[in-house]
Order: structure tokens, then sequence, then C-alpha cells
């Protein structure tokens, strides 16, 4: 039995990043052999094993063949008869084909470290086109290495858009897409995975409502950059910029989407977009089974981001209306987050990345504001019931009125 590194640590100790999973492959040995030596078995489909001591992934080297649609339908062949050669074939990209002995002595038969030099995402083989999730995954890893000056190859490029147009993307379950999306976004420069989406045309047929949005002007006065496509790329580069979660730069890629249904007669406006927007964004969220925290604050950064950026226009009764839509009694930190997208939003137009947003201080004040009244002063003079909710958000407007007045 021989053990070797693969994968991921192989190419990340070379690039000289910190190496955090490591991923075993095992020459020469059977599923008894394994267990005999106390491994623990990961699933009934795959021959993978957890360590007994370490818990990292050990899997047993097999080739792979696809027998139907879809991540069900696969074939594998694992014996130990299959050489790490075999292996190596059947994986992405070359610099995640490379393995490693205990003495560092790299096997590297499909040149994965030529293209690390050359700073390309390139195919290993045409067994790519086995696993159409691998058209995210390298748009993910484009959006990890940008910073590295990687790109994907010419022809990787153009194996994915044959897979993108092949029909094989909407067989990927949402559970599996929604991880690497959700791993792309969290990168620092997730706009590439977007870009490189597009590229190859998965953009179309995974998010067609983000896609839509290339090519549709806004005004300039207040998009320098005009393009919604673009804006939406600039306001997910602020997003990662400021460190912002997860579920902030969900809702800054979807923010605008009711954009992309503007007639055209009407642009470069866009009346009424946010509520137009409100069911593609409804059906992005269901299409990946975003996390619930997600899905809650794209759909309400859709309806009320442009609410934010008038906040210091807006009537006591707006905002009243605003924090109770976000329950931000109960739910303060969701309305923070809805001020971050306001603002990544506000900054990704060209040439104003830098600009001050009063607005996030001024929202936050009426959120404390509001927050001040007590009820128990309202409980002791006898409202009860539907009155003591009356009761308290007459307190709250007129905590609102003297919050504005003052501001
Ligand atoms: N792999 C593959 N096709 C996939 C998933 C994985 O070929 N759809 C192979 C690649 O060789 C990859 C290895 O399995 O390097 C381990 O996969 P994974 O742990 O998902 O990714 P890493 O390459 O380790 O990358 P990351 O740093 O993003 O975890």
């Amino acid at each position: 039995m021989r053990i070797y590194k693969v994968g991921g640590a192989v190419r990340d100790r070379l690039l000289g990043k910190p190496v955090t999973d490591i991923d075993w492959v095992v020459v020469g040995a059977t599923t008894e052999e394994m267990l005999a030596k106390g491994f623990r078995p990961v699933g009934a489909d795959f021959p993978v094993f957890l360590h007994p001591k370490s818990g990292e992934e050990y899997a047993l080297a097999r080739t792979e063949r696809k027998s139907g649609r879809g991540y069900g339908g696969f074939t594998f062949h694992a014996s130990p008869e299959v050489t790490l050669e075999e292996d190596l074939i059947r994986r992405d990209l070359t610099i995640n084909a490379m393995a490693e002995d205990d003495q560092q002595n790299l096997t590297d038969p499909y040149h994965g470290q030529r293209d690390l030099e050359a700073r390309l995402l390139r195919h290993v083989s045409p067994a790519f086109a086995e696993d159409p999730l691998r058209v995210l995954r390298v748009a993910r890893f484009a959006a990890r290495y940008t910073a590295l000056g990687f790109t994907v190859a010419p022809e990787t490029l153009e194996l994915m858009r044959q897979l993108s147009e092949s029909g094989e993307l909407e067989a990927l379950t949402p559970e599996r897409s929604w991880k690497e999306i959700s791993r792309a976004l969290m990168e620092d420069q997730p706009q590439v995975f977007i870009e490189v989406l597009r590229a190859c045309g998965a953009l179309k047929v995974l998010m067609p409502e983000v896609d839509a949005l290339f090519g549709v002007p806004q005004p300039p006065a207040h998009h320098p950059e005009i393009d919604t496509g673009a804006h939406t790329l600039s306001v997910l580069q602020q997003a990662a910029l400021h460190k912002q979660p997860l579920t902030v730069r969900w809702a800054c890629l979807l923010h605008d989407l009711g954009k992309g249904l503007t007639p055209e007669e009407e642009w470069p406006r866009h009346i009424a977009h946010e509520f137009k927007g409100l069911k593609l964004i409804k059906a992005v969220n269901e299409r990946f089974k975003a996390p619930r925290d997600c899905q809650e604050l794209a759909m309400l950064v859709g309806e009320y981001h442009t609410h934010g950026h008038r906040a210091l226009e807006l009537k006591p009764s707006t905002l009243l209306e605003l924090l109770q839509s976000f329950d931000v009694y109960r739910r303060p930190q969701r309305f923070e987050e809805f001020i971050a997208a306001c603002e990544m939003d506000a900054r990704g137009r060209e040439g104003l990345e830098q600009r001050s947003y009063p607005q996030a201080d001024y929202l936050r004040g009426a959120a404390t504001a509001a927050r001040s009244i007590a009820v128990q002063p309202l409980l002791e003079k006898g409202f009860k019931g539907p009155e003591l909710g009356e009761a308290i958000k007459r307190e709250r407007l007129k905590a609102l009125k003297a919050y504005k007045d003052n501001a």
C-alpha cells in the first residue's frame, strides 16, 4: 500500500499558501485492508475512508466513468491495480492533479507545476466534463487565485462553454451548487467568479436573472459606470473589500435584479425596480436553497435599498415602516446587515468607492430612537392587545419625529 498527499494540499504548498485540509490517495490497497487498519468508511458510494486518528480523508485510487446524467450517474472502479496516474487523470485541473509522497517527491504526470508557474487553470483531460460542478469550481478557483495572476486556459473555458450549453448544469443539485457559490462569494475577489461564469455561458443557465443585468444602462448621474451588470460586480467587490458576511454578499449580488425587467423604452430609468425584482430574487433564492438568513436579507435589501439611500429624506412614518419591516426590535443584526448592503451599493459605482455614507449612522440612530420606547409605562397606563400595539407605534413615531428634527 502506497499513500500520497493529493489535490489542494499539494497545490497550496507549492503556491506557498497555508494548507488546511489534506486529502490522501491510497494505491495498492483494498477496502478490507483499510478497514483492518482501523479506517472508517465515509459513505456507501465512494471508496473513501477517514483516518482513525487525524480524521483526514483517504481515498482508494479509482477510475470513474460517467454512466448517466447528473451527479448520481457515476460508476466507480477502485481496485489495488488502479495506478496513481489513472487516479490523477480523472481530476479537474492540472494544478489539482499532483501527488506527493512522504519525502515530498512530486508525481506530476499532467504538468500541474508548469501550469502553476504559467498561472493557468487548465483541465487535465476530457474527463473534466464528467462532473459539471467543475464549471463552478474553476470559476471559484479563478476568483481565489486572480490576485496571483491566474486565468482560465482558453481550451478549458471552451470546455466549460460546451458543458454549459449541454444542459448538464441543470442536473446539479441545489446543495452542491450552493456550496460552490457560497464559498466563491467569500473569496476576496468574488466578482471574478461571476465574470468567469458569464464568460463561459454558465451564468445564463445558473442565474439568468443576474446575466440579464449586463447591457442594461442606468442613469449616469448616479451610476457613472452605467452598466447594471458592471455595477453589480463592483458592489460585490466592495462587499469583499469591506469583509462583509455571506448574507450581505448574497444580497449585494441580487439587489438590482428588477432592473433586468425594465422595458427598453424606459431605460436608463428603472421605476419600481425594487418591487419588480422581488419575484426574481425569490426564484434565485429557492433555486439554490440558500440558507434562510441569506434569503431573507436578499429580499429585504431588494425591496428597501433605495429607502436606505434616501434615509435622510424619509418621513418619520416611512422610517417607522422601514424599521417595522426589519423587525429591528428583535433582529438588530439583520438591520445592520441591511445598512451594510446599502453602503456597498452606494460605493460600488465608478469613482465613488471612497464616498461617505452618512445614511448608515442616520439609520442606526433612527433604530436606537425607535428601540428606546419602553413597553412597561404603556402597560401601566392600561393599554392591552391591539391598542397596546397602536400606542407603542405612536410613541415610536414621536421618537422618530424628534430624532429627525434634531438630526
Ligand atoms: N476533485 C475533482 N473534481 C471535483 C472535486 C474534487 O477533480 N468535482 C479533486 C481535485 O483533485 C481536488 C481534490 O479532488 O484537488 C480535492 O477536492 P476538494 O477538497 O473539494 O478541493 P481542493 O482542491 O482541496 O480545494 P479547496 O482548497 O477549495 O478545498
